[in-house]
C-alpha cells in the first residue's frame, strides 16, 4: 500500500479508481468464461475464467493491497477460502486450532479433513503455554480466530507467530471480524489471512464470498494452484459487489464500532444480562492484547441471558435487529450461536466452550445507537427475572 494515504483514502484512491480504457469510475464486470487467443503459440494473460478473470482479479489485488500481502484469492464463500487453504496440508499433518472457532470451520476439520488423515487439536489460544504444549512434530498449521466467534476471545497474534516460526508451522488467521481496517495480521507475521467477505467487507447482506491473502510468493503460487484445481472461485457479479462494499468499509466500521461500545456498556449494566463479551470493554480478558494488535474493538459483541427462555423472549420483543445467521452488515443482526453459527458443534462441546443456550451475538449495524438501546431495554423488560436458587448450606 502506498504509505502516503491513510487506509480510509486508500479504499477509494487505488489502482482501480478509474478504468484505464474507458474512464469508468467503477470496475467493469467481465462476464466472459473464455478468452480468444490471438497467437497460436503464446496465450494472453487470461484464458479461462476459473484460472483468471479481470473483475475477480481487481478484487484479489485490492484485498492483497489492503492486507499488505503479495497476492489475494477470491472464493465462492468464506468456507471455500478456508477449505482451499487447508488443502495446503497433506495426510499425516496436524493442525492446532482455536477452541471456539466458527462452526463451519469446526465441521470442515472434524468431519472432512479427518477423513483424509489430517489430525487436529483444539486449544484455548488465549493461553500461549497451552498452545506450545500441544505443538507436535507433525504440526503444520496453527489456525487462529481473533476475536473469536462468538465469545470474542483474544489471541496474542505475535505470540502465536513466534511459536509457529520456532516450530516450522504456518499461521492461518480468520480476520472476518476485524477486516484490514482494524487488524492487519500479515504485518504481524501471519502467513495466510482468511475472510468471510460475506460479512463486513461487502457489508450489505447481499453476497456470499471468501478471500485469502498471503505475503510470500512461493505460498501464493501454491495457493493459486489449489484455487484453480479446486475451482471454488468467486463469480464476477459477486466480486463487483464486494469491491463496491469495500469503498465504505472504513466509515461503516467506524460508526458501528462506536455504537457497539455504547451498547456493550448499556448491556453490561443491565441486571438481566449475565455477561457481555466485547474487546472494547476495559475488563474484557483480552482487552490490552487486542489494543496492542488491532486498531479498534469492532462491531460484534455477545451477551449472556439466563437461559433459552430468556433468549426467546428477548428475540421476540427486539424490533430493530434482524434475527439471522451472519454478521457485518448495515442492519444490526442478532444471532443465536447455539442454533445458528455453532449448530454443527455437539451440545456438550458447545457448552464446554461457553456457547450456552443463553448466549446471543449482536452485530451492530448503522442504526442510531440510542434507538437500539431503547429497543433492547424494552425487550429486556419482558424477560422474566430469574431468582437464583439458594445454595444448600
Ligand atoms: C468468522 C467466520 N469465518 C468464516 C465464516 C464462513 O464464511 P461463509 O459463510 O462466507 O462461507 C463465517 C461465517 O459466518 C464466520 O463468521
Amino acid at each position: 500500500m502506498e504509505k502516503k494515504f491513510s487506509f480510509q483514502t486508500h479504499l477509494l484512491h487505488n489502482k482501480w479508481k478509474v478504468d484505464e480504457q474507458t474512464g469508468a469510475v467503477s470496475v467493469p464486470i467481465q462476464h466472459a468464461s473464455t478468452f480468444h487467443q490471438f497467437d497460436f503459440d503464446t496465450f494472453g494473460k487470461y484464458d479461462y475464467s476459473r484460472s483468471g478473470n479481470p473483475t475477480r482479479e481487481a478484487l484479489e489485488d485490492t484485498i492483497a493491497e489492503l492486507e499488505g500481502g503479495v497476492r489475494g484469492f477470491a472464493f465462492a464463500s468464506g468456507m471455500a477460502a478456508i477449505s482451499t487453504a487447508f488443502l495446503l496440508l497433506s495426510k499425516g499433518d496436524h493442525v492446532l486450532i482455536t477452541e471456539d472457532v466458527y462452526g463451519g470451520t469446526y465441521r470442515m476439520i472434524t468431519e472432512v479433513l479427518s477423513r483424509f488423515g489430517i489430525e487436529y487439536t483444539f486449544v484455548d489460544m488465549t493461553d500461549l503455554h497451552e498452545v506450545a504444549c500441544h505443538i507436535r512434530p507433525n504440526t503444520k498449521v496453527i489456525y487462529v480466530e481473533t476475536p473469536s466467534n462468538p465469545l470474542l476471545k483474544i489471541t496474542d497474534i505475535r505470540g502465536i507467530v513466534k511459536l509457529a516460526k520456532a516450530n516450522g508451522c504456518l499461521t492461518f488467521l480468520d480476520n472476518t471480524f476485524m477486516t484490514p481496517a482494524l487488524q492487519r495480521p500479515l504485518e504481524l507475521g501471519v502467513d495466510v489471512v482468511l475472510h468471510s467477505a460475506t460479512k463486513f467487507l461487502s457489508g450489505h447482506s447481499d453476497v456470499v464470498a471468501g478471500l485469502a491473502v498471503v505475503k510470500d510468493e512461493e505460498l501464493a503460487n501454491r495457493l493459486y494452484k489449489l484455487q484453480n484445481a479446486f475451482g471454488a472461485v468467486l463469480g464476477v457479479q459477486d466480486a463487483w459487489l464486494v469491491l463496491r462494499g469495500l469503498k465504505t468499509l472504513h466509515v461503516r466500521l467506524q460508526q458501528s464500532t462506536q455504537s457497539a461500545l455504547k451498547i456493550a456498556n448499556f448491556l453490561a449494566k443491565h441486571p438481566k444480562v449475565e455477561e457481555v463479551y466485547y474487546p472494547g470493554l476495559s475488563y474484557h480478558p483480552g482487552h490490552s492484547v487486542h489494543r496492542y494488535q488491532a486498531e479498534g474493538p469492532g462491531a460484534v459483541l455477545s451477551f449472556r441471558l439466563a437461559d433459552e427462555e430468556a433468549v426467546r423472549t428477548f428475540v421476540k420483543h427486539a424490533k430493530i435487529p434482524v434475527f439471522a445467521v451472519s454478521l457485518g452488515a448495515v442492519e444490526s443482526i442478532l444471532s443465536y450461536p447455539a442454533k445458528m453459527s455453532h449448530a454443527a458443534m455437539p451440545k456438550e462441546e458447545r457448552e464446554r466452550r461457553g456457547i450456552t443456550d443463553g448466549l446471543l451475538r449482536l452485530s451492530v449495524g448503522l442504526e442510531a445507537a440510542d434507538d437500539l438501546i431503547s429497543d433492547f431495554e424494552r425487550a429486556l423488560s419482558y424477560v422474566k427475572e430469574k431468582r437464583r436458587s439458594k445454595l444448600p448450606s
